[in-house]
């Protein structure tokens, strides 16, 4: 996809070109607030975003960056007003809150300058990528404040739909709350053959709760009970925009979803009776296009959802949603409204579903030279370890430090909690059938297969049967994953990617030799 297309479809056109793709979003949230005909009603902060939210700002889009033409990129702070007109501080890659959509053709080199203009150490971690551990952001590795870092690495790997985040030790859930983020897209032949929908046809989606303060900033100071349910915003965004709209024509969208958020799980669903298929989870395409009504989107999770909406009529408004959901401990009590489709014009759209979409050979389970078994339930280790500790009353620290685990040990950066043959075949098992918190488990060089899924919701899921990195498990669940150990030898982590749950330990280092 072109980047102008995203501009038009952001309304940004005039303002990026003279950006040059930087500060767009600071930039964008400018242009709705003076430009939007209906300002946001006056509410209470806790509620703006939700069931209350009004849905009549435009969804920004942000700027694409081809790998080919050698970006540059920072970590910045920036002062935008994400709610109410408060200008509250951010961190971003570009000028406001996320950063730009990065694009690569498997088989590109990509070359990043990057700088940290944070004042505290930060990193970027390419989720999803299979490279190297030196350019993959391990938490030992470090920028500091003014640092530069040039990453430096090969695209070889299925299209899909890839992000980057930080992954310093201790603040990856504070600086990706306060907004470091963005999308990687890979694209390849077999995707191209099939002529999605593009253009403005594609819109990708960053779903994200957020907590805001009075004066309009990102407050982040989860309790220690909220670091056992993880920490839940009262505002959902999408792309940084609260209560956002997306006017679409009458025909197929191609929506290529995230959740960036620390905790929240979404049951995605649209109303007015609008149908999603879905076409690709976390790395790539499925076999064949499966019709859902829901979707379960944990953390870290993507899906890539063809909506049409030529069968919803013009003039119709259609929300994505998050429906309740059960078996998730304290998540999934409520629905919430989380972006509007505004069918505003008619189209003639050609595109036909294909009822192929890739070549996904079966698991084979028994090439597995070795089954590692990972208790995550967190009834031993990380639980005992928090009774009788003195804790902060409501503010992160170190107290925060050891009330997760994994197999009974919480996270240390230097210990190398398992050695893995390079290149072969493995079979990790997720144990949370003891457990009563859901954990979205995430491998960190690999892109897995989803064996099976024991207790709990019990067999492989909707968007389950394509390639993964980050898998759901509900309490009571036992997941096993198949994959090939990553070829490059170093030191990778697997964690939950329930931002406060890795955060308070529940993450391992593992090595590859
Ligand atoms: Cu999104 Cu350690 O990853
Ligand atoms: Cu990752
Ligand atoms: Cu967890």
């Amino acid at each position: 996809m072109r980047r102008k297309e995203f501009l038009r479809l952001a309304g940004f056109a005039g303002a990026v070109s003279a950006l040059g793709g930087l500060g767009w979003m600071a930039n964008g949230c400018r242009t709705k607030s003076e430009g939007s005909p209906i300002q946001p009603p006056p509410s209470d902060t806790s509620t703006s975003g939700r069931a209350e939210g009004d849905f009549r700002t435009a969804l920004a889009i942000p700027p694409v960056m081809a790998v080919t033409s050698r970006p540059s990129f920072q970590s910045n702070i920036a002062r935008v007003a994400l709610i109410q007109g408060k200008a509250g501080e951010v961190y971003g890659y570009g000028g406001g809150i996320l950063g730009p959509t990065f694009t690569a053709k498997s088989g590109e080199k990509a070359t990043f300058a990057f700088t940290n203009r944070l004042r505290e150490p930060t990193n970027v971690h390419w989720h999803g990528l299979i490279i190297p551990p030196l350019m993959d952001g391990h938490p030992e590795q470090s920028i500091p404040a003014a640092g530069t870092f040039n990453f430096q690495f090969d695209i070889n790997q299925r299209a899909g739909l890839y992000w980057y985040h930080p992954h310093a030790m201790g603040s990856t859930a504070v600086q990706v709350f306060k907004g470091l983020g963005g999308l990687f897209m890979v694209t390849d032949e077999e995707e191209d053959a099939l002529k999605l929908p593009s253009g403005d046809r594609q819109i990708p989606l960053v779903l994200q709760d957020k907590r805001f303060g009075s004066d309009g900033s990102l407050h982040y100071a989860p309790t220690k009970d909220e670091v056992m349910t993880g920490y839940f915003g009262e505002s959902v965004l999408v792309n940084g925009v609260v209560s956002p709209f997306v006017p679409v024509a009458t025909g197929w969208y191609r929506l290529r979803v995230l959740n960036g958020s620390t905790a929240r799980i979404y049951n995605l669903t649209l109303s007015a009776g609008a149908e999603m298929t879905l076409v690709g989870s976390d790395a790539g395409l499925l076999a064949r296009p499966e019709k859902i009504r829901r979707l379960l989107l944990s953390p870290g999770e993507r899906a890539d959802i063809l909506v049409d909406f030529s069968t919803v009529g013009i003039g119709t408004d259609v929300f994505l949603m998050s429906d309740p959901f059960d078996g998730a401990g304290s998540q999934g009590k409520s629905a919430f409204k989380i972006l509007r489709f505004y069918v505003d014009r008619k189209v003639t759209d050609p595109f036909t579903l294909p009822s192929n979409l890739s070549t996904i050979a079966p698991a084979n389970p028994s090439s597995a030279t070795r089954t590692r078994t990972f208790e995550i339930s967190n009834q031993g280790g990380g639980m005992e370890n928090m009774k009788g500790m003195p804790m902060e009353g409501d503010s992160p620290g170190n107290g925060m430090a050891e009330m997760h685990a994994i197999n009974g040990k919480s996270y240390e950066l230097k210990r190398i909690d398992e050695v893995l043959k390079a290149g072969v075949t493995e079979r990790w098992v997720f144990d949370n059938s003891q457990g009563d918190e859901p954990h979205p488990m995430h491998i960190h060089g690999v892109h897995f297969r989803i064996l099976e899924r024991v207790g709990g919701r019990n067999g492989v899921q909707a968007g389950e049967t394509g390639w993964k990195d980050t898998v759901l498990l509900l309490p009571k669940e036992k997941v096993s994953v198949l994959f090939q150990t990553p070829t490059f030898p170093g030191k990778y982590v697997m964690h939950c990617h329930n931002l406060e749950h890795e955060e308070s330990g529940m993450m391992m280092n593992f090595e590859v030799r």
